[in-house]
């Protein structure tokens, strides 16, 4: 007993010489007199050894220090915080590391810039579905099962009963926006789009489009061609000129396609023109009345006019790119020349 006595008054000593400044030393001190092996338990277990008229004088010295030893801790840990030592704080004064800036991607790049485009004539941006079912890709837009115009665009289903599949362009917003909506409607909607197509530098199996729409009484296609030329000029400069052939679609009617003068010979005539001096940028026409009335717009009442446009092609005359391929192929070397760009 005595010796025990003895011990504790020798611990409560070293705890009083105990200087604890910081978070490492106050946890060794918790592990060696608090933690489950440490010397307060080891103590405590030396009552089975003290003769029984001596446990109660043992019970309460022993009861004492470990209030003693953990009121230390508490009194340290308070503290630490405020007595940390030099070494504990950063010095903020020195430079940060270098955070690596990252570019847009070409392909937002273009993006934005034909939305902000198509915004400043009052169109909003819509979002929808890649995945999509056969109804809002083909059906809907006058496109019934065995239409021979579905070839025109080589499709990856996903299910074919019922038919699910990755949507071949963004005519599948058309759908969706004259289904959920009143008119006047007036949306963008850029996204990425899937064809089974054979990968090189001119084509892929996935792309971006941009379509436009616009729904509301009176539209007529002088409407359609006075926006249309509106974006060129704003894209590619007032110098460029503007086409429009007679094509067909099954979902616009009449349908056209459009072409620009060709940007790199000024429409003389040069490779990426293939000698024609026009570039073909996209696909339009008059919302067919059978679109309006596949999702419940009075087509006698109201017209409208839609037109899609890939967002890869501009992008490549825009920066120079030779191969559409570099821009799915997340190579820092090529990403890094956007840096900066806006
Ligand atoms: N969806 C057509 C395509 O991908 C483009 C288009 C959109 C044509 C809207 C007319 C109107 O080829």
């Amino acid at each position: 007993m005595e010796q025990v006595l003895q011990q504790i008054a020798e611990l409560r000593n070293e705890i009083e010489s105990l200087q604890i400044s910081n978070a490492k030393a106050l946890e060794e001190y918790r592990i060696k007199f608090l933690g489950t092996k440490g010397l307060v338990k080891a103590l405590m277990g030396e009552m089975k050894n003290v003769a029984n008229d001596q446990k109660k004088a043992f019970g309460q010295a022993m009861n004492e220090f470990k209030i003693f030893a953990e009121s230390k801790y508490e009194e340290w840990k308070n503290g630490v915080g405020d007595t940390a030592t030099a070494s504990d704080i950063p010095d903020v004064t020195l430079p940060a590391d270098a955070i690596a800036i990252g570019s847009r991607h070409p392909i937002s790049l273009m993006r934005n810039r034909m939305v902000q485009i198509f915004q400043r004539l009052g169109f909003a941006v819509a979002d929808g579905p890649e995945i999509d079912d056969d109804w809002h890709n083909f059906t809907a837009l006058n496109l019934p099962e065995n239409h021979p115009a579905r070839d025109m665009q080589d499709t990856f289903y996903i299910s074919t009963d019922p038919a699910w599949l990755l949507r071949t362009h963004t005519s599948n917003l058309q759908i969706r926006a004259l289904q959920n909506s009143k008119p006047p409607i007036r949306i963008v909607t850029p996204g990425r789009v899937y064809r089974n197509e054979t990968i090189s530098a001119r084509s892929h199996c996935f792309f971006h489009q941009i379509e436009g729409l616009y729904v509301d009484e009176n539209v007529s296609f002088a409407d359609l061609k006075q926006t249309l030329y509106f974006f060129v000029q704003e894209m590619f400069g007032k110098d460029v000129k503007v086409r429009f052939r007679p094509s067909y679609f099954p979902f616009t009617e009449p349908s056209a396609e459009m072409d620009i003068s060709c940007l790199l010979c000024n429409g003389e005539g040069c490779s990426v023109c293939k000698k024609t001096g026009w570039l073909e940028i996209l696909g339009c026409g008059m919302v067919h009345p059978k679109v309006l009335d596949n999702c419940g717009i009075d087509s006698n009442k109201y017209t409208g006019f839609a037109f899609g446009m890939g967002i890869e092609r501009p992008a490549l005359l825009k920066y120079g790119i030779k191969d559409i391929r570099l821009f799915s192929e997340n190579d820092v070397r090529f990403l890094k020349q956007f840096t900066g760009a806006i």
